[in-house]
């Protein structure tokens, strides 16, 4: 079983986008997939409104989503953690106890899309058109990863 954890600040916008684009490409009574924030401002609500609408657009569920914050557990239980940019990466690194863990850490468009941007940029203060930029980002990584799986290619 291989279990992929998507990471932004908030949980609100970015990584549950994340988490409902990879789940709709994949199986997932064979991949665990999951999202969280680093930040807790939101914990508990559902995804903004905007990423619920793009997704929504493009045929995916969030509603059933909660916000949570990330937690060292994490670290163990995950193979894969995804960040959106560097800011998240660097506040999930500085939580990491050991190489193993900090190397399970990727930034999503520089390990996975391979895309000339390296960041998912923020979309919460942006305005709808944002959301849709960074879905189709995001889809584009998501694409990679399921090659990634079914290839065995990392
Ligand atoms: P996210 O966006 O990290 O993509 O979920 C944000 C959502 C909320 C806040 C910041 C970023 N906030 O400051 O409340």
């Amino acid at each position: 079983m291989t279990k992929i954890l998507m990471v932004c600040l908030g949980n609100i916008c970015r990584s549950p986008l994340a988490e409902g684009i990879l789940k709709s490409k994949v199986d997932t009574s064979k991949i665990v997939v999951d999202s969280a924030g680093t930040a807790g401002y939101h914990v508990g609500s559902l995804p903004d409104s905007r990423s619920i609408e793009v997704a929504q657009k493009h045929g995916i569920d969030l509603t059933d989503q909660r916000c949570r914050k990330f937690k060292v557990e994490d670290f163990e239980f995950f193979d894969y953690i995804y960040v959106m940019d560097r800011s998240n990466y660097n506040d999930v690194i500085a939580l990491a106890k050991s190489i193993e863990e900090k190397n399970k850490v990727k930034l999503l468009l520089k390990e996975a899309a391979r895309l000339e941007v390296s960041e998912v940029p923020d979309p919460y203060y942006g305005g709808t058109d944002g959301f849709e930029y960074v879905f189709g980002l995001i889809d584009h990584a998501c694409d990679q990863i399921v090659d990634m799986l079914q290839n065995g290619r990392k």
